[in-house]
């Protein structure tokens, strides 16, 4: 009974469903309980005079109000650099930051001391677009760059140079559970904190740092998470170290669970990106020199904006090999929420960017754009090599476009959509194919590493507790058969517990796509140890007098001496006989990914463990006098290795592809001149429904086992499928293209109905 490769249903699916799932809000009220909520600041950048809390205090219910000059700790947090304060001290940088945490007995006392707390401001100038934060020389961190060659030399020997500009804007999480956490005082001054969040130790050391006391006095437990997409990486951390601050000044359970409209005010977003570039190309097509500089647009603090600009500068080369190319990265210090990671991490930006230079390539060459991709891809035997000098082993690139141009009747098509345009004065159509080369790691060479707990008990039935979180992606059903595998036993005996750092210690967050990778290496790591000591048992059990290892035969029907078959027991009788022999059940496995290098400074790296491909063709049909976009079908073709489960991995890419198809056609930001958020609730921002997906929408994945460098031969999912959706996007510059004559395209993204109205009406008029 192979359980790998199976459709085995997501472990929530019933209960999801049913309703009976627990979310943090749905953990029984406790006694003496707490709610929590805090006030924000209504200014983008302020000094703040003074904040008043007097009278709030005496509103019958209020059990505790908190300043900033209430936290002793003098230590500032956040997951990268120490860089934020938990609530706003002396001035706000964002409309929206924390400022007065409010404890009480119930929400009416909360919103009765909202509306008499007065905090006055003397405004500063804001700086919220990427544009603003140039001028004003406003950036975090030091400039990242890769480069090879050289790129002026490049330009020189190009018969074609393009320079130009790319913009592409946030995205909001969205995320069905808003933030939450609820923290329980215990005794002797330990604290067990339920969170909503990725990255449990990352709570744990967020707490520890405000309450100024040990880890080891902390225990952070995640059940699930209702949606995140990175939302809930870095950012869960302050809610969770809201409720341990009160429950830690008041002695009792404190509890916060965000409303969406101070969700979406509060927390940050994907980050906007702006690339400015040069390239330099032959008249067939051939980049020859490419100059990136990448501007994403931070927010006030750094958060995870540095790695996620690492991630960005190793992927604007996606699936091509340029000789000459300089890649640099800033990230801009702004008055906006501080932005944070988001499904792909920075690589849909930057795959966005150079797929938009090829798209304007082909538009001023008057060639497909297909062809200019394949021209550039990066080969088998030669031209391999990233330019942070990485070699691109088992590429399958290639291979992936030709089987999805034929599948997606690529060629035929175009000539459909040509043929359409011309004789249509209602409609336009258009038509784009793209490649996806995604790195799987963590920059952060410390963070590719797991542990995981497995214990099996006397009746054969076992736990397992790793440093995973699932978040719907199904992270928990595909250990639950990675172990039923290693054991040969039926997937219904496994149960995946909790997240809790009491078990799991030191992890990583469950992001980069690396969920299964870590997490199920060391899930593997137990159990290989477990079935060590289980085999050698068994070898002096069937054998005492001559016990031999090599000869046990652990089988799908039992366990047994190859010497004498009648001697077979199941795995449940093997382990009772074993406790009973005082044999260890219980195994912590560890896990790093192997053979990792990154250093900025060095020419030959390694900061992935392997690539993640796949290419996507998308058509779209625009309305001429509205600019409403269809998406008309979608063919998506992945190289995800060995799929551990078809059913997951299918909907990974559906909903992956559909959450970036929002993100460049309709998902946007919206502020007011002043930085106040406009577009904070589902009535002002749009996330596509059902309706909004490919009416046509094929889905497919070609075989390969050749991925030994990962766990059970697969590949990584959660995230490359989004990147895929870039393919929306350079359609609708396709369909724009036959307006321009050999003009190139230049549209914003998100491509949304007033954007590609504004383009058409432009060109109309000419
Ligand atoms: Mo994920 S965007 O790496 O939390």
């Amino acid at each position: 009974m192979p359980a790998i490769g199976k459709n085995l249903p997501h472990d929530a699916a019933i209960t999801h469903v049913c309703g009976t799932s627990q979310f943090i809000c749905d953990i029984p009220k406790l006694q003496n309980e707490l709610v929590v909520d805090f006030v924000i600041s209504e200014e983008a950048h302020a000094n703040i005079l003074s904040i008043e809390t007097e009278k709030a205090l005496e509103i019958e219910g209020i059990a505790g109000i908190y300043t900033s000059a209430d936290i002793t700790s003098p230590h500032k947090i956040g997951p990268v650099f120490q860089d934020e304060y938990l609530l706003a001290k002396g001035k706000v940088e964002y409309a929206g930051q924390p400022i007065v945490i409010i404890a009480a007995e119930d929400e009416k006392a909360i919103k009765k001391a909202k509306s008499l707390i007065k905090i006055s401001y003397k405004k500063l100038n804001p700086i919220l677009s990427i544009e603003e934060a140039i001028e004003e020389n406003s950036f975090i961190a030091v400039p990242r760059s890769v480069s090879r060659g050289d790129i002026e030399e490049g330009f020189l020997n190009s018969k074609n140079l393009l320079e130009g500009e790319v913009y592409c804007g946030g995205q909001e999480h969205f995320y069905l559970e808003p933030h939450s956490a609820l923290t329980i005082p215990g005794e002797n001054g330990e604290f067990k904190v339920y969170s909503a969040t990725q990255n449990p130790t990352d709570v744990q050391m967020t707490v520890a740092e405000v309450l100024e006391i040990p880890l080891n006095k902390i225990v952070v437990e995640t059940k699930r998470l209702g949606g995140s997409f990175g939302g809930k990486e870095s950012q869960s951390s302050y809610f969770a170290a809201m409720t341990a601050f009160v429950a830690h000044k008041t002695n009792r359970p404190a509890r916060i669970i965000l409303e969406r409209e101070k969700d979406i005010t509060t927390t940050g977003k994907r980050h906007p990106f702006l690339a400015k570039y040069k390239v330099g190309f032959s008249s067939d097509g051939i980049i020859n020199s490419l100059d990136v500089n990448l501007f994403s647009n931070g927010g006030y603090a750094c958060d995870l904006s540095t790695s996620v600009m690492d991630k960005s500068i190793l992927h604007a080369d996606n699936a091509y090999f340029v000789p000459n190319i300089k890649i640099t990265g800033k990230i801009c210090r702004t008055n906006l929420a501080s932005n944070t990671a988001f499904r792909g991490f920075g690589i849909p930006q930057a795959v966005l960017s150079i797929e938009s230079i090829i798209e304007d390539i082909a538009v001023y060459l008057k060639k497909d754009a297909k062809e200019i991709r394949e021209l550039n891809f990066y080969k088998l035997d030669c031209n391999n090599t990233a330019p942070y000098g990485q070699v691109i082993e088992n590429n399958t690139l290639q291979e992936l476009m030709e089987k999805i141009s034929e599948s997606a009747e690529y060629k035929a098509r175009v000539a459909k959509i040509a043929d359409f345009n011309k004789n249509q004065s209602q409609k336009l159509r258009g038509i784009s194919c793209i490649p996806m080369k995604y790195g799987i790691a963590f920059t952060a060479k410390f963070l590719n590493q797991a542990n995981a707990l497995v214990n099996i008990y006397t009746d054969g039935s076992i736990q397992v507790s790793t440093c995973g979180i699932e978040m719907g992606q199904g992270l928990n059903t595909k250990i639950r058969q990675i172990v039923a595998q290693e054991f040969k036993i039926g997937v219904e005996n496994i149960r995946v517990m909790a997240t809790c750092t009491e078990k799991n210690n030191n992890g990583s967050p469950t992001a980069s796509s690396t969920g299964l990778d870590l997490n199920g290496g060391a899930v593997v790591n137990a159990c290989q140890k477990l079935k060590d000591s289980i085999v050698e048992f068994a070898a002096g059990l069937f054998n005492p007098q001559n016990p031999n290892k090599d000869s046990i035969i652990w089988s799908n029907e039992g366990i047994f001496d190859s010497r004498d078959e009648s001697s077979k027991m199941s795995f449940k009788e093997m382990v009772k006989a074993a406790y009973f022999n005082r044999v260890n059940l219980g195994e912590r496995g560890f896990y790093i990914t192997p053979k990792l290098n990154f250093d900025w400074d060095s020419p030959v790296n390694r900061p992935f463990n392997y690539f993640t491909n796949g290419c996507s063709v998308s058509e779209v049909e625009i309305d001429r006098f509205t600019g409403e976009l269809k998406v008309s079908r979608a063919d998506v073709l992945m190289d995800i290795g060995n799929s551990l489960n078809p059913g997951i991995d299918r909907g990974q890419i559906y909903g992956g592809f559909v959450q970036g198809q929002g993100w460049v056609t309709m998902e946007e930001l919206k502020y007011s001149k002043d930085g106040k958020i406009l577009s904070n609730s589902p009535a002002n921002y749009k996330i596509p429904s059902i309706h909004d997906a490919p009416k046509e929408f094929n889905i497919g994945w070609i075989e390969n086992d050749k991925n030994t460098h990962n766990v059970a031969k697969s590949k990584a999912i959660g995230e490359p499928p989004f990147v895929l959706a870039v393919s929306v996007w350079t359609a609708v510059k396709n369909a724009l293209s036959y307006l321009t004559d050999g003009e190139v395209v230049s549209i914003k993204s998100p491509a949304t109905s007033e954007e590609i109205l504004k383009f058409i009406t432009k060109y109309e008029k000419n």
